[in-house]
């Protein structure tokens, strides 16, 4: 595991977004792994700016998104649907029918999860896969003592998962309880892990992930097997290793 310190969340971002743009240029048709929630933000922001002035290009690029809620509509404003769309797929370019994300509105989410993997199989894999992590560890939606050897699958969220993104919703009520998220085993096996955080309200997250013993009660700490997993993180994120 690579852990790099960055003096600020935009530099944080930055050096991620040269990372994923090294992948989009080496490869034609790349294969991204796709991050919602704030962290990655600034990842996409930047990549955006190369592709308004046209230095870089997503033609061709497939992604695949790391989870979504179950029980709220594709077209509600918080669905992870709707937010790749807005923050990925329309300021990059992509072509909207290569990128998916998981189906929590199928009748038989089993076959959904399952088919989910397969198409990224078919794919070819996933070339380099943009991760946040949650306050408690969490990747993806792999919430503390998710299986290292997990696929993608429904899981119920933690309490504070969901008092944690209550702010993207009116009231913690509307916060769905449920999720599907590609497995830890699935993340695993992206070729490339880019890990991103920013603030101190993750530096607990990051010092277990990092520097704790390799645990499910820390789903990020896998990383740690991973063999080309790079952590970029601000100061304040990094203020307990
Ligand atoms: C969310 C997402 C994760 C994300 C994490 C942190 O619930 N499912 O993919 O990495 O929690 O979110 P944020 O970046 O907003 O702190």
């Amino acid at each position: 595991m690579e852990v790099v310190i960055k003096q600020t969340a935009d530099e944080v971002g930055a050096l991620a977004a040269e990372l994923i743009g090294r992948v989009v240029e080496s490869k034609p048709r790349a294969v991204i792994g796709l991050a919602t929630g704030s962290s990655p933000l600034a990842i996409y922001a930047d990549l955006a700016r190369r592709v308004a002035d046209g230095t870089l290009d997503f033609d061709g690029v497939r992604g695949f998104a790391l989870d979504e809620y179950v029980g709220i509509p594709e077209e509600h404003p918080q669905s992870y649907a709707s937010v790749i769309r807005t923050e990925v797929v329309e300021p990059l370019r992509m072509d909207p029918t290569l990128v998916r994300v998981p189906d929590g509105r199928a009748i038989d989410i089993e076959v959904a999860c399952r088919d989910y993997e397969q198409a990224i199989a078919d794919a070819g894999g996933i070339d380099v896969q943009i991760l946040g992590i949650g306050a408690n560890g969490h990747i993806g939606f792999n919430e503390p003592t998710s299986s290292f050897a997990s696929r993608t699958r429904i899981k119920t969220l933690a309490p504070t998962t969901r008092a944690d993104n209550a702010r993207f919703f009116d009231s913690l009520d509307e916060v769905p309880t449920h999720c599907v998220t590609q497995g830890l085993g699935t993340i695993m096996n992206a070729r490339r892990l880019v890990l991103v955080a920013q603030g101190a309200g993750k530096a607990d997250a990051i010092a277990a992930a990092v520097e704790g013993p390799v645990s499910s009660m820390c789903p990020a700490s896998v990383l740690q097997f991973h063999e080309h997993a790079t952590v970029i993180i601000d100061e304040a994120a990094a203020s307990k290793l």
